[in-house]
């Protein structure tokens, strides 16, 4: 299966798409997880991302289509992938599609997780991710065990002010891609509010209905 999670900062598209992958033996594909670790690696790439990734703006379109396009012709994509964080915008989703033209195949599904403004910047702030299993806590929502508190991670654009900047351009630049994939008939809409199981449960529903 190709599909993409697309929803806005903290709306669970980590979260879930760790579940999904491990059902449906794909790989996860996360551009933000791919540009941190190109900002940590202090490549030419991270060093033009890093800047723009701490100020919750996107990073330029030119940048990431080439690097996510370049991971999607991997061996290990050819039954599929899970796209997490891209497309973010109508020229990607289009680089996206041509190149999966080319190449002989399509998308099946885009799934939309919806979560209301208000409910992000405090899923973001408490957010913490443990570097050696990659596993995504929430301080409150998803406490993690004492003996591993002071190893995690908070990530750097996960301040109430890049929060809202991220989610003024998850609605001004990437929400654009909604009706783009509803035209092309494959878009899933999901509520993201909830337990994780909850919301897991309806991905799966709206997944068998695809
Ligand atoms: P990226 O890493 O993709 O960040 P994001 O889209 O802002 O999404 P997040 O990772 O913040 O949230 P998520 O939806 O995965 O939520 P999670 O599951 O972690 O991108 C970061 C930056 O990289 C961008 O701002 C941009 O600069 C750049 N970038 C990346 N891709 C790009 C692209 N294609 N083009 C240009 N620039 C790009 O959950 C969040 C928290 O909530 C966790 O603590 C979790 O435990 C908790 N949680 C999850 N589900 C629930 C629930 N149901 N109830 C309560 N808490 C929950």
């Amino acid at each position: 299966m190709r599909m993409i999670l697309v929803g806005p900062p903290g709306a669970g598209k980590g979260t879930q798409a760790s579940r999904l992958v491990a059902t449906h033996k794909i790989p996860h594909i996360s551009s933000g997880d791919m540009l941190r670790a190109a900002v940590k690696e202090g490549t030419e790439l991270g060093q033009e991302a890093d800047t723009f990734m701490k100020a919750g703006k996107l990073v330029p379109d030119e940048v990431v289509i080439g690097m996510i396009l370049e991971r999607v012709e991997k061996d290990d994509c050819k039954n599929g992938f899970m796209l997490d964080g891209f497309p973010r915008t109508r020229p990607q989703a289009e680089a996206l599609d041509e190149a999966l033209e080319k190449a002989g195949s399509a998308l099946d599904a885009v799934v939309l997780i919806e979560v209301p403004d208000e409910l992000l910047v405090e899923r973001a702030v408490g957010r913490r991710s443990d570097p050696e299993t990659g596993k995504i806590y929430h301080l409150k929502h998803n406490p993690p065990p004492a003996d591993i508190v002071d190893r995690l991670v908070h990530r750097k654009d996960d301040t109430e002010a890049a929060v809202k900047v991220r989610t003024e351009k998850y609605h001004s630049e990437t929400a654009p891609i909604i009706p783009y994939y509803k035209g092309k008939g494959i878009l899933k809409t999901v509520d993201g509010v909830g337990e994780p199981d909850e919301i897991s449960e309806r991905i799966t529903t709206v997944l068998n209905d695809a």
